[in-house]
């Protein structure tokens, strides 16, 4: 059986000839958790073993020393910490996978390794087996201080109000109204398995993702927290999860309202920053940052997926994504590394190439990260120019750009046009953290603030199997537990 799967394995996206690895940015999901029905919601065994698998894999691709994609320079068994950047907001389900992940990512390096002679003349061994500390970073915090206060209030604020009212805006969409009415009774009929948590008032497409997390947590953890379970059949929980996956996908992106997608927005500026920074850094130093992994909700996910159009590539993209799901965003290059004498040298933009990769739950052997192109184009390899003029069409990079779109005018915005806005955008060491903490704000906000709807709208989301006949059943949508936070909707 084992080895049948491994005769199948496909190559390991392999490098084109002559290409070299400068550097990636990865974005990751959590593993396996609690249902968010049961709070406190906790990461399980199972998800941290995941994200930790995750990890390993990411290392054979980029870290160690046999390497199938080494990233130029980097260091491959003791971590250089300048050389790498974890970012999460928080939240002690994103916190914990991103600490399980480094653990794969960069494992103990053993008693040896690890310990040092002290003046004493006692040798010191290093804890936990050689255990190396990796700080996680948790965006929303300044790491350079000065803009701490700003950067909190921006978080727990106002966040974007242009985003939040377009938010709202979905839950009186056409679309939205017309699959509460289309689904009514296919959520009632299932009452007899959820209704210790979700009683008939709430079982509803207004609930469709506290409903799907409950039953698809509980089916795998086989807790009491459900009951007919007969009723689950493998086409009913497609249902949920499809639904669940419109119902989400309406809240985090809209073509003809980019700034409902604005988490998406900042997280292409930060990956946007991120890379360029790796990219024109001298290649010959340690002190570059060339792989940066931030971990973040399936929202977030889903709102970079419509504004990059992976969705042109591949329709699963509207599918809220597995536990542990990861992108990368590696940069390549074909130029001799090598005869780069001197250590100011520095890569071509000309000569630098990036390259989507997904994988869709933990990466694996099995499960390997597989390549897609993005912006409706047709090629893998991406010249980084091409790139770059593709991902401003979206990203939000500084603070008075986030403020004019998001038309706010309090916090860090209260000097818009003024040069408190530019000195923010200037420090701007702190603009992706503050921005960052923007990804927690908005989603908060809006989510937290839904509201019933009736008003009418146009478009088609599509992933929705219609399904049963309407049921008479007067529902006045309320705002509930289940309008989630963006801590609850990771
Ligand atoms: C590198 O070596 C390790 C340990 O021998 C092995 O498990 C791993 O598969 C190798 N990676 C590659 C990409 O060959
Ligand atoms: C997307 O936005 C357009 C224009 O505002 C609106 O007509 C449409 O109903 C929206 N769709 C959703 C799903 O919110
Ligand atoms: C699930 O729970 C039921 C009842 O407690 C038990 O009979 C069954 O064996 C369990 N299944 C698994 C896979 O643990
Ligand atoms: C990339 O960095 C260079 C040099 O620091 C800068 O001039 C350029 O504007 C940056 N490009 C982007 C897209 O941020
Ligand atoms: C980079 O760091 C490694 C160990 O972390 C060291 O062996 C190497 O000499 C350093 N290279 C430079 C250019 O500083
Ligand atoms: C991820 O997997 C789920 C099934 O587990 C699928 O429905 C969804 O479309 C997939 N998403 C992507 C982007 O592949």
């Amino acid at each position: 059986m084992k080895r049948a799967a491994f005769l199948l394995i496909l190559p390991c996206l392999p490098l084109g000839a002559g290409e070299t690895v400068l550097g990636a940015y990865i974005f990751h999901r959590h593993g396996s958790r609690t249902s968010k029905s049961y709070p406190p919601v906790q990461l399980t065994p199972l998800g941290a073993s995941e994200s930790r698998s995750s990890g390993a894999w990411y290392r054979n691709r980029y870290v160690s020393g046999n390497a199938s994609a080494k990233i130029h320079g980097f260091s491959p068994d003791t971590v250089t910490l300048s050389q790498l950047s974890v970012l999460s907001p928080m939240d002690d389900i994103l916190q914990n996978s991103a600490q399980a992940f480094l653990q794969g990512l960069y494992p103990p390096v053993g008693k040896a390794a690890s310990s040092e002679q002290s003046s004493t003349e006692d040798v010191v061994n290093g804890l936990l087996d050689g255990y190396q500390y990796i700080p996680v970073n948790t965006v929303g915090m300044s790491t350079t201080g000065v803009q701490g206060e700003d950067n909190m209030r921006l978080q727990t604020g106002s966040g974007c109000p242009n985003a939040i009212k377009s938010t709202e805006r979905y839950l009186e969409s056409s679309e939205y109204l017309q699959n509460l009415k289309d689904t009514m009774n296919f959520y009632q009929r299932l009452l007899p398995v959820y209704d210790k948590t979700f009683p008939a008032e709430k079982a509803s497409f207004e609930h469709a993702y506290g409903i799907y997390d409950l039953v698809h947590v509980s089916t795998a953890l086989n807790d009491t927290k459900i009951s007919h379970t007969e009723l689950l059949t493998a086409e009913v929980q497609h249902q949920l999860y499809t639904l669940a996956s419109a119902h989400e996908w309406g809240l985090a992106f809209n073509s003809s309202e980019p700034v409902r997608a604005m988490v998406g927005s900042i997280l292409a500026g930060q990956i946007v920053q991120g890379l360029n920074a790796t990219l024109r850094a001298p290649l010959k130093t340690n002190s570059t940052n060339r792989l940066t992994i931030q971990f973040g909700a399936y929202a977030s996910f889903m709102s970079f997926f419509g504004l990059s159009q992976a969705t042109a590539a591949s329709e699963d993209f509207y599918g809220i994504v597995d536990y542990d799901s990861s992108f990368v965003i590696e940069l390549v290059t074909d130029a001799e590394v090598d005869s780069l004498s001197s250590s100011a040298d520095t890569i071509n933009a000309d000569d630098a190439y990036i390259r989507f990769l997904f994988a869709n739950g933990t990466a694996s052997e099995t499960n390997q990260p597989k390549p897609f192109p993005l912006f409706g184009q047709q090629e893998i390899r991406l010249k980084w120019n091409t790139f770059i003029e593709e991902m401003s069409k979206f990203s939000i990079t500084d603070t008075a750009e986030w403020c004019v779109a998001c038309g706010a005018t309090e916090g860090v915005c209260s000097g818009a046009g003024s040069s408190d806005v530019s000195t923010a955008k200037a420090d701007s060491g702190g603009m992706s953290n503050v921005v960052a903490g923007v990804i927690g704000a908005v989603v908060t906000l809006a989510v937290a603030t839904l509201l019933a709807a009736l008003a009418v709208g146009i478009g088609g989301l599509r992933l929705v199997k219609k399904k049963a006949p309407r049921l008479s059943m007067a529902i006045a949508p309320k705002t509930s537990r289940d309008d989630m936070s963006y801590e609850e909707r990771v």
